[in-house]
């Protein structure tokens, strides 16, 4: 997921350290530092002397609105335990890029400048993010350091593959910034969700009309993939039962493709009783083609033609009445009018936990933005959120679905 709209709740109140180590990759860790930068956390870089020599220090002040830190014994004695502090204050700390040799070093527990010293001396979850030429990176010497790293508890960062710097193809490029930021947000959420089995749905539905055509709405998908995402970054483990989306499934969620209400219905039906919390952010479809034509429908002569719908299954609706004991089941409803009276109806109707009402037609709200605009509506009444991020009111749906589980159990 790209780093999402508006502040993120969990990066408030922390301390993010950076470290930058000397490889060509270093000039993406400035969009690593800008984007993190953006977020309320306080984000501190620390450069080795080979990395300066790549990017000027000043790129990252400038985006991190910190002084960066480049070598032990350039700086005065004060700023010396300062860099201690950095370590102890430290909620997370990423490498990235990580050449072999700063963790050749970090494996062996060499201390030897700013970077590596401010390493070891911090007790924070540490993030790797490997970046160099292929040959070095599969040299068994290197994943051997890896593999050290890993047994201490440090999470390397698989380096993507593809053209590299040096005209090499193969092993050994910085994963996106994107990709940097959510390995940094997974290590600063909670893990309230751990041990929990989460079904999520997302995206539209396509009801075939003939082998071209379908009959589809609106949906992207969007906030049912950062409701997966936000289950997953908390610790459940994840299924995603997703319709036809332009969108990358989120690290670490087990996504289950499907086209149409019945293939949805199917995947979910099949899935649902182990699960813990099911949310339905799926815009499903309501009716499909009573047929769908084996051939292409031809136009003919005709000015026209009528379709012939028929219902399809209420997914919501049976999850609701062959529910497991303790389960949670939480739906989402789209109105443009009469939001809250049609939303309490479907609460009652499908036998939901929650329902989550967006009005499309409030500013911000509804499909294809990155923010949202909901009442939630439980038994206990009607609650108006603010306007925010769908990633922070993905976060907000599972505070209240975690309470009510708490309350049950
Ligand atoms: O009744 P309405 O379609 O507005 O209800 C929306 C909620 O019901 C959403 O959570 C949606 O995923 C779910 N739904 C469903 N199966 C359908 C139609 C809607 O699960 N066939």
């Amino acid at each position: 997921m790209q780093p999402g709209g508006g502040r993120i709740a969990m990066f408030e109140g922390k301390t993010i350290v950076l470290g930058v180590s000397g490889g060509i990759a270093a000039y993406k860790a400035a969009q690593l530092a800008s984007d993190l930068g953006k977020t309320a956390a306080d984000v501190h870089v620390i450069m080795t002397g080979n990395a300066a020599q790549f990017v000027t220090p000043l790129t990252f002040e400038t985006l991190v609105n910190n002084r960066v830190a480049i070598d032990t014994f350039d700086r005065n004695f004060e700023y010396n335990v300062e860099h201690v502090s950095l370590a102890k204050k430290a909620d997370v700390f990423i490498v990235a890029p990580a050449t072999a040799n700063v963790i050749a070093k970090m494996a062996a527990g060499i201390a030897d400048d700013m970077l590596t010293t401010t390493l070891l001396a911090a007790r924070c979850p540490k993030l790797v993010a490997p970046a160099m030429n292929t040959g070095m990176y599969d040299n068994p010497i290197t994943q051997r350091n890896l593999e050290t790293l890993r047994r201490f508890g440090v999470t390397v960062l698989e380096p993507d593959s593809g053209l590299l710097a040096c005209g090499d193809t193969g092993r050994g490029r910085l994963p996106a910034p994107a990709v940097l930021f959510e390995a940094v947000r997974r290590a600063l959420a909670p893990q309230d969700m751990a041990g929990l089995r989460v079904l999520v749905t997302a995206g539209p539905t396509r009801e075939a009309v003939d082998p071209v055509r379908f009959l589809s709405n609106r949906s992207t998908g969007r906030m049912g993939y950062e409701v997966a995402a936000a289950a997953s970054r908390r610790g459940a483990a994840v299924t995603l039962v997703t319709g036809p989306t332009a969108l990358a499934a989120p690290q670490g969620v087990e996504a289950v493709p499907v086209e149409s209400a019945q293939e949805m219905f199917e995947a979910v039906a099949s899935r649902a009783s182990v699960q813990d919390i099911i949310v339905k952010c799926a815009a499903v479809a309501d009716f499909r083609p009573r047929t769908a034509a084996a051939d292409k429908i031809k136009k003919g002569a005709s000015e026209g033609m009528t379709l012939e719908l028929e219902r399809t299954r209420d997914i919501l609706a049976y999850l609701g009445q062959t529910r497991a004991p303790g389960q949670v089941l939480c739906g989402f409803s789209m109105e443009t009018r009469d939001l809250v009276a049609h939303s309490q109806e479907k609460l009652e109707k499908k036998h939901a936990d929650m329902i989550v009402a967006n009005n499309l037609n409030e500013p911000g709200a509804g499909f294809a933005v990155p923010t949202n605009a909901v009442t939630l509506l439980t038994k206990a009444g009607a609650e108006k959120l603010p306007l925010m991020g769908k990633d922070a009111l993905a976060d907000e749906i599972f505070d209240r679905l975690l309470a009510m589980r708490r309350e049950r159990t």
